[in-house]
């Protein structure tokens, strides 16, 4: 990690939940932050299902200092050593889910979302499935209670979204205020952009 103080080192897993504009969004709004050294873990999940709904892996992976495979549990982000300022998990499929909220280290994604918790670190969880069965809502509660933020892509409509990209981008500023990470990326309540919407009928 570069020795500037304000440099922040993110991790950002990607598995296999259908949200992959959202990480798009994050890829990229975090790859061009000038305070942040992005890494990447995508799970083999993960690249499933980028290749059914896109978009193009290296559209995601050209954001990141350096990509961690998840089969490599040798890999640096699976040691509480390794220093980061927090993990994302966008999506979090809820297969990923579960191994995290029973400790089941099965890949790097798990392991160092497990490391991040011990170590007390920020753990986002952008968890993607509907309608939730009462084994979803019993591991998010676990990792809620743990320390875990839990973020469900369920962006706002109060900005007048035009585009996937309004949404996703304004997602993304979401958990960079997680994150303490300055940005401009939405409109915030209580600004002269949000006024009320006169109905157009
Ligand atoms: C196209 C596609 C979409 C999927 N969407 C979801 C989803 O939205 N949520 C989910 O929990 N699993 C979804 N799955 C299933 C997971 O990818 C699967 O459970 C996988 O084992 C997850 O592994 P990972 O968590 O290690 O990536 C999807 C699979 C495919 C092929």
């Amino acid at each position: 990690m570069s020795s500037t103080l304000m440099i922040r080192r993110i991790l950002l897993a990607i598995t296999g939940a259908s949200a992959m504009p959202y990480a798009q969004a994050l890829a990229e709004v975090l790859g061009a932050h000038p305070r942040v050294e992005l890494h990447g873990i995508i799970s083999p999940g993960g690249r499933l299902v980028l290749q059914h709904e896109g978009p193009p892996q290296e559209a995601i992976t050209r954001h990141f200092a350096a990509v961690h495979e998840a089969h490599d549990l040798a890999a640096p982000p699976s040691s509480g050593s390794w220093m980061h300022h927090g993990m994302i998990i966008c999506p979090c499929s809820m297969a990923t889910l579960g191994a995290l909220a029973s400790g089941a280290g099965r890949n790097l994604v798990h392991r160092a979302a497990d490391v991040t918790l011990k170590e007390r670190r920020p753990l986002i969880l952008v968890p993607r499935e509907t309608p939730l069965a009462e084994i979803h809502l019993r591991n998010l509660l676990r990792l809620g209670r743990m320390g875990a933020v839990i973020m469900p892509p369920c962006p706002g409509f109060y900005h007048h979204p035009r585009t996937i990209e309004d949404l996703t981008r304004t997602f993304a500023g979401r958990v960079l205020d997680q994150l303490g990470l300055p940005h401009d990326l939405a409109p915030r309540w209580g600004e002269p952009e949000l006024a009320p919407q006169e109905a157009s009928c």
